[in-house]
């Protein structure tokens, strides 16, 4: 994140005690070893007390490369379960993976990606994000981050339905949007007022006879640890690496005289793939102007476009939920009738979350099972 937050009690200097009969236990918690972004945790257990680990293996998948367009309706993954059982990876390469998940069962247990950040998008319903660096209301339209490391759950969902994009690399404002002082700048499509960090209201301590259960995601495997103590122990931290959620409302739309293309709603970067936010806006304001976009070709991106709410123009056959993914290497665009459709039209309502990735992006098992064939021929018409 790009600015400072503390929460709760924590001592007047980094790495000393207040209280002599009640030392905190501190946690440093970062990217990039000691160099990158990081918060200090004071935990009132030591949170590296594991009475027991379990491996649990995961069903070894595997992604194919595609070559062709493709359509998934993400409304066919009706199974429902909790953030460790029920996330399908639908796409991904060895940087990033795409996963959806329908959630209706409080977490009994909690959850940590050992490997990836996670940027969760909430396309339908909402939930208590609870974590150790405090609690989040997430509601539809929210962004969520969660770095690598984060121990959380969710609390009490409601009918939720979650996109995520889970990268190794760091997942980060982009850097054009920042002054020299870690500001979000006038022009930047949101700013920091509309930024919600975790709040920290409260903190458990002592033992629970049934015991907590941690799965740490090893992509492959969990490690299972089993705690005889919370791990919400935490008195209070401070930094600039915590979870935060923004919500689409609250993004600034870009507008142009003539049609502006995806860089202009970048929302977040990361090495191999930016994120875009295709928002509610007016169209292009040229008398001639055509507000759908042109055909392109762009030949070193694969765009995953994930369709979460309002009409989508360019594309016939779409509902929410649906996901389309345009490979490098083949010309895409407006189907047929649609340039000539679009010309006129005011505004758009559509809200739809991209994913342009720099490596090519593989279709998973669970993503093949939600395939709508021969996508290919809606421009064929
Ligand atoms: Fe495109």
């Amino acid at each position: 994140m790009v600015f400072y937050v503390r929460q709760g009690n924590i001592p007047e200097l980094r790495h000393i005690y207040d209280d002599r009969k009640n030392i905190l236990k501190e946690e440093l918690l970062g990217e990039d070893s000691f160099e990158g972004p990081y918060s200090l945790l004071y935990h009132r257990g030591e949170p590296t007390r594991i009475r027991e680990i379990e491996i649990v293996k995961k069903d070894h998948v595997e992604g194919i490369e595609s070559s062709q367009h493709r359509l998934f309706r993400t409304r066919r993954l009706t199974g429902t379960g909790d953030i460790i059982t029920n996330r399908k990876i639908l796409l991904g390469n060895d940087s990033v993976l795409i996963t959806f998940s329908r959630i209706d069962r409080e977490n009994d247990h909690f959850f940590r990606h050992g490997l990836r950040n996670m940027l969760f998008y909430v396309h339908r319903g909402g939930a208590t994000f609870e974590s150790i660096f405090g609690s989040i209301t997430i509601k539809e339209g929210d962004y969520l981050l969660v770095p690598k490391g984060t121990t959380f759950r969710f609390k009490n969902p409601r009918g939720l339905a979650l996109l995520a994009i889970e990268s190794k690399d760091p997942i980060e404002i982009p850097g054009r949007y920042l002054n020299r002082y870690g500001q979000l700048k006038e022009g930047a499509p949101y700013h920091n007022r509309n930024i919600t960090y975790p709040i920290l209201d409260h903190t458990e301590k002592g033992k629970e006879e049934k015991g907590y259960a941690v799965y740490v995601d090893f992509d492959d495997h969990f490690v299972v640890e089993l705690r005889d103590e919370s791990p919400l122990d935490v008195a209070g931290w401070d930094g600039y690496n915590y979870p935060f959620t923004i919500n689409v409302r609250h993004l600034m739309p870009m507008v142009g005289k003539v049609h502006l293309p995806p860089p202009f709603h970048e929302t977040f970067s990361s090495k191999r793939f930016m994120v875009a936010s295709f928002l509610p806006r007016p169209f292009d304001f040229h008398e001639r102007s055509i507000p759908i976009s042109y055909y392109h070709s762009n030949v070193d991106t694969d765009e995953f476009l994930f369709y979460s709410s309002g009409n989508f123009m360019s594309r016939r056959g779409i509902d929410e939920g649906s996901i389309t993914l345009h490979v490098r290497g083949m010309i895409h665009g407006p189907q047929p009738g649609a340039v000539e459709e679009s010309i006129g039209k005011q505004s758009t309502d559509e809200i739809g979350i991209m994913v342009e990735t720099y490596d090519r992006l593989k279709v998973f098992p669970d993503g093949a099972g939600i395939e709508d064939e021969g996508y290919f021929r809606s421009w064929y018409k």
